[in-house]
């Protein structure tokens, strides 16, 4: 090798520690600015009763509205507690003079995940009184959904069961309808006592563009399934966002209704990526916003999206845990994501051990379905990933999913788990996440994978 070359090479290495670096940094720095909005919200005089601000949220929504709802609070002057219903007992709210709560409902009426525990223990509980309670709730949910807003009306009526007096009439949010969120705003002024609040809006879509498409399951059983990247157009800077996030994405044939994604990259990539698969209507036509992105869409075209934060399935405090990585289909986007974002951090850090990962992945057949599998291999070799089950469901006469795999893998399943793994689920919420779930409370037990769900060791990104 010439010294041109070497000192070619040494300089390629140390400008990709130092890129590396920065990333580390922004990461940290972003970590203590999240926790300092939570701080800045204690209360400053000690003795006055805080107003708790509650949530229970899957993807962000009522976790951003009731950070918002406790800024407001606190600008008037108001002393407020923030906290997600599952850090919050039964003696806090029977010593709690206020709580207002924003709560949205997943699978079929059902409580989000972090809050189930709440659900079946909290609001399982007999003859708690809480009369010196008084209540104002928010829920958000979608009408198209047989239950709407189920779980938020469980929680009022739990509330009200027990004595707790309504602020005001409960709030049904369809679809984060604006009238009914101007409702929240407005009673939250008048008790807080000011006309002054901050408007709330949801933060705009900007314009990025169509770099590139791959159709990655040409001959497939099942729908195509496309790898996009997309980049801020002219050069505008990349937004920060973390392993585990969202995109909406809003298509021009479906104005105003916009559309989730998972990220399957990490801002050290350089773009946004997705894993989109056209979905099908029961008059076979394609979906609005997958057609369009899977097909009409062409690379060089621009695209209205705004990255969404989903601290319920980000890595928090599991970044130096070993990890389960579940999932099937396009729920494989949710996954990269958390693994190149370990890789990345891993590369930031010199001598960083790094805790092993183990993905399962189901898709339909392993000569077309088997998506990123060079990349996944790569990482396998490298040893980033300890272990990996491709799981093909019709590959074999009978059919075997992911959560065959988890069964047979049980103890295991078990030994990861007792050395401190976090489990990350991705993918179908039908068929796939519930099937998943339950395979887990086979090998774990009921109670050990609520607990987990409650420590933040159980996420999942389903659909
Ligand atoms: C948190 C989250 C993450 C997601 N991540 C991904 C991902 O990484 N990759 C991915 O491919 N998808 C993902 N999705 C799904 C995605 O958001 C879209 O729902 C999906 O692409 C279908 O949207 P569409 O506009 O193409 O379909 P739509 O046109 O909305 O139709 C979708 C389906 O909804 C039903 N439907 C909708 N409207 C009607 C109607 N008017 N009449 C009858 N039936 C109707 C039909 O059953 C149809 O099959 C995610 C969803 C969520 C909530
Ligand atoms: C998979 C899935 C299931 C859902 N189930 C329901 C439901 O049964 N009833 C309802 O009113 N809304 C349902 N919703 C809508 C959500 O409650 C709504 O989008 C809410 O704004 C999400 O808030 P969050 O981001 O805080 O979780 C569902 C959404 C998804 C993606």
């Amino acid at each position: 090798m010439t010294p041109e070359k070497i000192l070619y090479a040494l300089a390629t290495v140390l400008c990709y520690a130092l890129m590396c670096g920065v990333f580390s940094w922004q990461y940290r720095s972003r970590q203590r600015a999240a926790q300092r909005r939570v701080d800045a919200l204690l209360p400053a005089t000690p003795g006055v009763p805080a107003w708790w601000v509650a949530y229970a949220s899957q993807t962000g929504q009522a976790e951003e509205l009731a950070l918002q709802t406790a800024q407001a609070l606190h600008t008037a002057g108001v002393p407020v507690r923030l906290a997600p219903l599952s850090q919050i007992s039964l003696a806090d709210l029977q010593q709690a003079d206020r709580l207002l709560c924003i709560a949205s409902t997943y699978g079929e009426g059902d409580p989000p995940d972090s809050a189930v525990a709440f659900a079946r223990q909290v609001m399982a509980t007999a003859g708690a009184s809480l009369s010196h309670l008084h209540v104002g709730l928010l829920a958000l949910g979608d009408k198209t959904y047989a239950n709407f807003c189920g779980f938020g009306r469980a929680l009022d009526h739990w509330l009200m069961e027990h004595g707790a007096q309504a602020l005001f009439e409960r709030i049904e949010v369809d679809k984060s309808d604006p009238e009914a969120l101007q409702r929240w705003r407005q009673h939250l002024g008048h008790l807080a006592g000011t006309n002054d609040l901050p408007d709330w809006e949801a933060p705009a879509l900007q314009t990025w563009r169509l770099q590139l498409r791959t159709h990655l399951n040409p001959g497939s059983a099942g729908e195509p399934v496309h790898h996009l990247a997309l980049e801020p157009v002219d050069d505008a800077a990349l937004p920060d966002w973390q392993a585990g996030d969202l995109v909406q994405v809003e298509v021009p044939t479906a104005l105003g209704e916009p559309r989730d994604y998972s990220i399957a990259s990490v801002p050290q990539d350089g773009a946004v990526h997705l894993l989109v698969r056209r979905t099908l209507r029961a008059d076979g036509s394609p979906g609005v916003a997958s057609g369009w992105l899977t097909h009409d869409a062409q690379p060089g075209d621009t695209v209205m999206l705004r990255v969404r934060a989903h601290g319920g399935f980000r890595i928090g405090d599991n970044a130096s845990r070993p990890l389960i990585l579940i999932g099937n289909g396009t729920g494989l986007a949710g996954l990269r994501g958390h693994m190149r974002g370990r890789i990345a951090a891993a590369q930031g850090v010199s001598d960083a051990a790094v805790a092993p990962m183990w993905l399962l992945f189901g898709e339909r057949n392993a000569h077309c379905d088997a998506h990123y599998r060079g990349e996944v291999d790569a990482w396998q070799r490298e040893g980033w990933l300890s272990r990996v089950d491709w799981v093909f469901s019709r590959d074999q006469a009978e059919r075997r999913y992911v959560q065959h795999a988890l069964a047979e893998s049980a103890a295991q399943v078990k030994e990861w788990v007792g050395q401190g793994a976090a489990i990350y689920v991705c993918g179908s919420l039908e068929g796939m996440a519930g099937a998943v779930n339950d395979a887990l409370q086979t090998i774990l037990g009921e109670e050990a994978l609520q607990e987990l769900a409650a420590e933040g060791r159980y996420r999942r990104d389903v659909y």
